[in-house]
């Protein structure tokens, strides 16, 4: 190929629309029989020839190198079949197959993306109810916060990724409009079928204007977005598993094969995998922006801009599908260290939340109440005590309202367990979360 067609091609980056492709002929032929346009023995010859190319693509065999895909497609069917191979492309033209193929393949990778993260929310789901006794510091700006379950927190993901779910089938009902019958940009004279055409490629509707349908690539746009997201819900939870994997925390080990160690330092077990997933989430955003600025400006109708559409959708479709599975995996292999988790929410006056509600619920205004907690959090500093180790005496010189219960109010599984608001991170409220999952779940 010169190079110049090369430049100006598509082969090397929508070869694998391929079977996409002739299954959008497939259709569009028998539509073409149906409306008398071809005829049936003429029809028949095209639709067993372009299965033959799809049977010889299923075992493996590569079609030879065109300009793009639906070239490919077509000479090869000649070559098969002869020249009548070429009616095949009445009343259409390769601005209304690209954008139908690319909708065919994406509609298909929409349920594989669900599919995977279903599996992933699955495992989620089980490592919550596998560690429901599991307690830790929940932070805000990354300051110990107040103790949570380690299921909670897991959990917070699931939603994440639920959302994510339900974007991607809203992205699918946008997808699933059938441009096949627009042809280069105006319509056909040919008395075409085209409800008929979606029906066999099972569309839910045909797209109303020929002008907006050879030109829209929302439905793409709209498909990164998805995976952008996707790939930013996986880089927060990734960022987490570097931090309590880091000896400071110490929360959790994940399987050695999720790990690499250092060149130089023996000791180093380091959070590869994680890492990379935290690193792809920029390629998955490039891409996202690559596809905005493709089309952006763009006069109507078809432009061959919108050919560079390909690369990013195809970029960032097979990395979100490579994280998704190894986060899963990773995931899998995570185990908690209980007792270390426990411990650091003895760190940094935790339990400080639960002094003020308990001064609070005795009637005395929540703002005095913050301000006498802080008073004695900086006590416990200045004398290199925690809140656990001051005496009742000592309690009462900042408010008579303290009782000796107040030291049940430390307990971290006791704060825990008081927090039975709905969506709270009591075990009680956590384990109602996983049975309202579960439900949304396949
Ligand atoms: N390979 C092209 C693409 O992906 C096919 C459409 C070409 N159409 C045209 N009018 N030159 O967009």
């Amino acid at each position: 190929m010169q190079k110049f067609e090369q430049f100006i091609g598509s082969f090397s980056f929508d070869e694998r629309l391929a079977k996409s492709d002739i299954m959008g002929s497939i259709a569009h032929t028998k539509m073409l029989v149906k409306t008398d346009i071809i005829s049936a023995s003429d029809g028949k010859k095209i639709v067993s020839g372009l299965m033959s190319i799809l049977k010889d693509l299923e075992k493996g065999w590569k079609i030879p190198k065109e300009e793009d895909v639906h070239y490919a497609v077509e000479k090869e069917l000649i070559r098969r079949i002869g020249a009548i191979g070429g009616k095949m492309h009445t009343a259409r033209s390769r601005n209304d197959q690209v954008t139908t193929d690319l909708r065919i393949y994406l509609k298909q990778e929409i349920e594989n993306v669900e599919n995977i993260i279903n599996d992933f929310q699955k495992t989620l789901v089980e490592k919550a109810a596998e560690n429901i006794d599991v307690i830790m510091p929940g932070f805000t700006h990354l300051q110990p916060a107040q103790p949570v379950l380690a299921a909670h927190h897991l959990l917070a993901y699931v939603w994440m990724m639920q959302r994510d779910k339900e974007r991607l089938s809203d992205c699918y009902k946008r997808t699933d409009v059938l441009p096949l019958g627009s042809a280069a940009l105006a319509g056909t004279s040919f008395k075409i079928d085209r409800q008929y055409t979606a029906k066999l490629l099972n569309f839910k509707s045909i797209s109303e204007n020929s002008l907006d349908a050879v030109s829209d690539r929302d439905f793409a746009i709209e498909f990164v977005f998805c995976m952008s997201l996707i790939a930013l819900h996986m880089t927060r939870f990734c960022e987490e598993i570097i931090l309590w994997m880091n000896p400071e925390f110490g929360y959790i080990t994940v399987a050695d094969k999720f790990t690499s160690g250092s060149s130089i330092m023996p000791q180093k077990r380091n959070p590869d995998c994680a890492e990379v997933i935290r690193g792809k989430s920029g390629r998955i955003f490039g891409d996202l922006t690559a596809l905005l600025a493709i089309v952006k400006s763009l006069p109507l109708a078809y432009n061959r801009d919108l050919q560079e559409d390909k690369p990013p959708v195809f970029d960032a479709l097979d990395n979100v599908k490579m994280c998704l599975e190894v986060i899963n995996e990773m995931v899998v292999s995570l185990k908690f260290v209980k007792e270390r988790a426990l411990k650091s929410t003895q760190k940094g006056f935790i339990a400080a939340t639960e002094l003020a509600d308990y001064l609070a619920r005795k009637n005395i205004p929540f703002r005095l109440a913050h301000g006498l907690v802080k008073d004695i959090v900086l006590y416990c500093k200045k004398n290199s005590k925690t809140l656990n180790d001051l005496s009742i005496e000592e309690y009462n010189k900042f408010s008579p309202a303290f009782k000796k219960d107040i030291f049940e109010y430390l307990n971290a599984k006791n704060i825990v367990d008081m927090k039975t608001s709905y969506g709270g991170t009591s075990k009680k409220s956590v384990m109602r979360q996983i049975e309202n999952i579960k439900r949304n779940l396949k």
